[in-house]
């Protein structure tokens, strides 16, 4: 994979290739044709998911979340496999910037769709003076360039009481999101974590889009789900359907709850960290994610194993296998398609 990274590195054409990627999907307006496509596309991805990961809980009724859940495709997917399944999805409304809801109409009447901004709930620690001061923040206590940030709610009742069998967390920034502080990105996958756990039922199954296994903060987070999830419960998926060129792949951590790691610890470390991406920071209005803040996980010494004896890079590895090669793969056949000798 690192010789087919050095020759697209060095080849303007690989630049232009993802440049005219990036346009397309930053164009594409909420009527383009190409909705339906990502849309068909989900559908395909999360295929992929389940096949490998069996993630779909067998079980008489199922309530599932899925957070960014528009266009609706992972959604629709879990719909028609399980017949007595209910879902519930929050996204972008489409006036932030969102997409386009386009669940299929006859699923509709087994979903609920909440149309608000992630990382806009109060998600703190509750047991902290700091919670109060998050309760009583108004828009205007969250400077942000966006002239008009959504204020602080709480979660809906739907979510608090670990309700679901299934949780997926798929929301990403959009580049064409408006007024977005450069450290949402984090906010939000740290937001999605929270509410992903605290609604999840014990023994229950959480799919996380995640990037790059190699990434230290990446691998803190799949040591945690290793170790919230029942032993050999995580697996990863690279799907090839969509953006495998890309870094990204799926966590799916089944049995949770059933682990090493007890699940309110990792929430409260969670809590606390999101309470400072949002309110910590140099001038109080937030700030980027550093691998050292997810310490309370597991150091990057224990990680890497230099104060322990075998650390985590064997198990990391193996995790990682799948995502390296499904890149490579696809890196190796767009470099061919561009006309590059691989
Ligand atoms: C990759 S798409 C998810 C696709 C989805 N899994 C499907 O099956 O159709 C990411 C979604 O996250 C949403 N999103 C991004 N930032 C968000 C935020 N702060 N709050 C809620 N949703 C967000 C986007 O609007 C987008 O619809």
């Amino acid at each position: 994979m690192t010789f087919s990274f050095c020759k697209g590195w060095d080849d303007g054409r690989m630049d232009k290739h993802f440049v005219e990627q990036r346009q397309t999907a930053d164009t594409a307006g909420p009527n383009s044709p190409l909705n339906f496509v990502w849309f068909r596309k989900m559908k395909d991805i999360f295929r992929e998911i389940d096949r490998k990961s069996g993630c779909i809980p067998n079980l008489q009724r199922l309530n599932f979340l899925d957070l960014g859940c528009c266009p609706g495709g992972f959604s629709s997917y879990v719909l028609n496999q399980h017949k007595a399944s209910r879902g519930f999805g929050i996204s972008l409304p489409l006036s932030q910037g969102g997409h386009k809801f386009l669940l299929e109409e006859h699923l509709q009447s087994r979903y609920t769709v909440m149309f608000t901004d992630l990382t806009y709930f109060t998600l703190g620690p509750s047991d902290s003076s700091l919670s109060t001061l998050e309760s009583s923040l108004t828009p205007n206590h969250l400077p942000t360039n966006n002239q008009n940030p959504p204020p602080l709610q709480s979660l809906p009742p739907q979510i608090k009481n670990g309700n679901f069998s299934l949780v997926i967390l798929d929301g990403h920034l959009l580049r064409t999101q408006e007024g977005v502080r450069s450290w949402e990105y984090d906010r939000l996958l740290i937001a999605q974590l929270i509410i992903g756990l605290q609604g999840l039922k014990l023994g229950g199954t959480l799919v996380v889009k995640l990037s790059r296994p190699d990434a230290v903060r990446t691998a803190k987070l799949l040591y945690m789900l290793d170790g919230l999830s029942e032993a050999g419960g995580l697996v990863t998926c690279k799907p090839r359907s969509m953006h495998a060129s890309r870094g990204t792949f799926y966590a799916v951590a089944r049995n949770v709850g059933h682990g090493q790691i007890p699940v309110a610890d990792m929430l409260l470390g969670l809590r606390k960290l999101w309470q400072d991406l949002t309110f910590g920071g140099t001038e109080g209005c937030g700030r980027f994610l550093e691998e050292a803040d997810l310490d309370f996980i597991v150091t990057t010494e224990d990680l890497v194993g230099s104060s322990t004896r075998d650390g985590y890079l064997c198990r990391l590895v193996e995790l990682a296998r799948d995502v390296w090669v499904g890149q490579a793969e696809a890196l190796r056949i767009l470099l061919k398609k561009k006309g590059l000798n691989v």
